[in-house]
C-alpha cells in the first residue's frame, strides 16, 4: 500500500473509531502480520467461500487475497456504512456487504451462498453483550460447510467470549506481537 493511501486508511478508521469506540473495537487496522496469521489459519479449497465479520478498512481481508483466495470468493460484512463504501473502492472484485453481522443468515441467503469455509470475525467481543456474543458465534458456525472453521482474533489473552456457556471450545491458536496492540487468534467449535 502506497504511503497516502496508507494515512488515509489510518485517519478513517480513527475518525469511525471517535463515533463508535464500541463497535470498532480498536484505534487502528490490524497489522500485516495479523492478516498472515489469520490467512495461514483459514481452511479453503476452490470454489468455497471467507466470509469476513467486520472488514474494518479490509486490513485483514488483504492477507486473504495475498494467501491467494479469489476476490470473488470473500465476502465481507461491515456494519459501518462509510467503512463499507471504502471497501467497495479498495477492494474490488470482493463481495462487501454493508449489513450486520448477526444477520449472516439473512445475508448468506440473499447472496445465495451455502458453501462457506470459513468465517473470520475480526469484531468487538469482549464487552459486549451475550446476546450479541452468541448471535455471532451461532451465525458464525451455522454458515460453515464441513470442513470448515470459524476464526476470530482479539487482543484478550482468555477466550474473548464465555465458550462454555455458548456450548463451544475456544482454542488458542496463534499469537501475534507484531500487532498493536499484541492480537490472539482463537478458533471456535461446538463442545462435542
Ligand atoms: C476491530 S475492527 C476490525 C477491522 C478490520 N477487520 C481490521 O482487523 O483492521 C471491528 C470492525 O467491526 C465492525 N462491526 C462492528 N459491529 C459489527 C456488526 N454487528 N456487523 C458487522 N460489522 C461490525 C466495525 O465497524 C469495525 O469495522
Amino acid at each position: 500500500m502506497q504511503q497516502a493511501e496508507f494515512v488515509k486508511e489510518s485517519e478513517l478508521f480513527f475518525r469511525q473509531w471517535l463515533r463508535s469506540p464500541r463497535s470498532m473495537g480498536s484505534i487502528k487496522p490490524s497489522s500485516p502480520a495479523l492478516a498472515r496469521a489469520i490467512a495461514e489459519a483459514v481452511v479453503w479449497q476452490p470454489g468455497r467461500y471467507v466470509v469476513e465479520l467486520g472488514g474494518g478498512t479490509g486490513a485483514i481481508t488483504q492477507g486473504l487475497i495475498e494467501r491467494g483466495i479469489p476476490r470473488d470468493r470473500i465476502v465481507v460484512v461491515e456494519l459501518d456504512p462509510e467503512l463499507a463504501a471504502f471497501l467497495g473502492r479498495r477492494l474490488p472484485g470482493c463481495v462487501v456487504v454493508p449489513g450486520d453481522a448477526t444477520r449472516l443468515d439473512r445475508i448468506l441467503a440473499d447472496l445465495g451462498i451455502d458453501d462457506v469455509a470459513t468465517v473470520v470475525s475480526g469484531l468487538p467481543m469482549v464487552r459486549m453483550p451475550f446476546d450479541f456474543q452468541k448471535a455471532i458465534v451461532e451465525q458464525g458456525l451455522r454458515a460453515l460447510r464441513e470442513p470448515g472453521t470459524m476464526l476470530q482474533y482479539s487482543y484478550s489473552p482468555v477466550p474473548p467470549v464465555p465458550a462454555r456457556r455458548l456450548g463451544i471450545r475456544a482454542e488458542l491458536v496463534r499469537y501475534v506481537l507484531r500487532n498493536l496492540p499484541p492480537a490472539t487468534v482463537w478458533r471456535y467449535r461446538r463442545a462435542a
